[in-house]
């Protein structure tokens, strides 16, 4: 073929998918047309720009991650230079725009949501520092978030809060997660609230630490039942919802599955080919007293009082509503490997998995 030739060729391919059509056109509530176009992938262009507040945590940066790659505008709020660095290459060039902020400026949350259609609020965290109580992350800056993208014209906004959020839980991050919850459907009535089980992933908190720290998971006798989420199910799950009409209620997004954390301790002992943990069952009062010991005495982040209470209580029962995402949940057995793989012996590093036989549901669900 000449070069003439190829270069027509490539025109026309060119021309035919620059063709826009009626479903590239959506206009929002506000008359705010959005306008999609290129071809699909990284280089295209959804017309959405959606800012992401926490997302330089675990399932921010999957969040971030998954819009970026659709072609949306990616507003990201961080606070640490370094956190949000590995987020720059998620996106076409000048598709994700870093913008400093604190969870208490509201002019710069303002200057973070005012050119954008989409909000979601993934801030949080485990345990309270000096400077932030839950109730200062989970309640007033939800609320204060909230508040600031529906006075700037925001169509639609998504708050991330806990499977397990309720006002009497006597795990303190529970109850602020459920008054952060109430506050921003008052502040933002057609606001999606979701709530995902215990998430697992690469960075995540529950295989890793379970592989490094099984003394803390055997709290309870092991008894505590979890519904864990696969992180990047999360993630597609809220990345769908800039593309479908605002969703204003409560979206549960718990794993497939309920297990015991003796049942999970087990399944990462058989995927990382160690033997079982000989660590003792610790009683809930000498946990506590360590725990406050430790986040007292040392700077870095280590297992919380309330993360001990949190160890004892149940994951609700509640059906999720993964079909209103378009997602399906996935199994655990079907990515653990991935994330547990780093914890074999350089002898057992491609030996076959073989996972132990799941418990009886009845014996789960009693
Ligand atoms: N991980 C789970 O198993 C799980 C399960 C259910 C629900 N959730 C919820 O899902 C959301 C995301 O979870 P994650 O695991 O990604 O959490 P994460 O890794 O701890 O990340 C939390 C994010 O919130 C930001 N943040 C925390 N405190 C802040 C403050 N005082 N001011 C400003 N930003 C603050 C962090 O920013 P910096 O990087 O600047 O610290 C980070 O971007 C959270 O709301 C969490 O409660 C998580």
């Amino acid at each position: 073929m000449s070069s003439v030739t190829l270069v027509r060729s490539a025109q026309r391919s060119a021309r035919v998918q620059s063709k826009r059509t009626y479903h590239d056109l959506a206009v929002t509530p506000s008359r705010k047309p959005i306008v999609s176009y290129g071809p699909p992938g990284y280089s295209a262009v959804t017309g959405h720009c959606v800012t992401v507040f926490g997302c330089t945590g675990f399932l921010g940066r999957y969040l971030v991650s998954k819009l970026g790659k659709m072609g949306t505008q990616v507003v990201i709020p961080y606070r640490d230079e370094d956190e949000k660095r590995l987020l720059r290459p998620m996106g076409d060039l000048g598709k994700i725009v870093p913008m400093e902020w604190d969870i208490r400026n509201e002019q710069q949350i303002e200057e973070c949501v005012r050119h954008s259609d989409v909000v979601y609020n993934l801030t949080g965290r485990q345990y309270e520092t000096k400077n932030f109580t839950y109730d200062a992350v989970h309640t007033a800056g939800a609320e204060r978030i909230a508040k600031i993208a529906a006075a700037n014209g925001v169509e639609k906004f998504v708050h991330v809060s806990h499977l397990n959020a309720a006002v009497d839980s006597p795990s303190e991050f529970y109850a602020s997660k459920a008054r952060g919850e109430e506050l921003v459907k008052e502040a933002f009535p057609t606001a999606s609230i979701v709530r995902p089980g215990a998430l697992y992933g690469y960075e995540d908190k529950l295989l890793n630490n379970m592989a490094s720290w099984p003394i803390w998971w055997k709290l309870n006798w092991g008894e505590t039942k979890i519904r864990p989420a696969h992180v990047m199910d999360v993630a597609q799950a809220l990345a769908n919802l800039t593309h479908m009409p605002a969703v204003p209620r409560t979206i549960n997004l718990p794993g497939p599955s309920t297990f015991t954390h003796e049942y999970m301790l087990q399944l990462v002992e058989s995927v990382t080919l160690r033997p079982p943990s000989k660590a003792p069952v610790v009683p809930k009062k000498i946990a506590m007293a360590l725990a406050d010991i430790a986040t007292k005495s040392v700077w870095w982040p280590t297992l919380c009082p309330d993360e001990v209470v949190r160890r004892y209580l149940d994951d609700v029962d509640v059906t999720g509503d993964w079909d209103l995402t378009g997602v399906t949940p996935t199994e655990i057995e079907q990515h653990a490997i991935k994330y547990l793989r780093r914890y074999r012996s350089y002898d057992n590093v491609v030996r076959p998995v073989v996972f132990p036989p799941r418990p009886e549901p009845e014996s789960i669900t009693a």
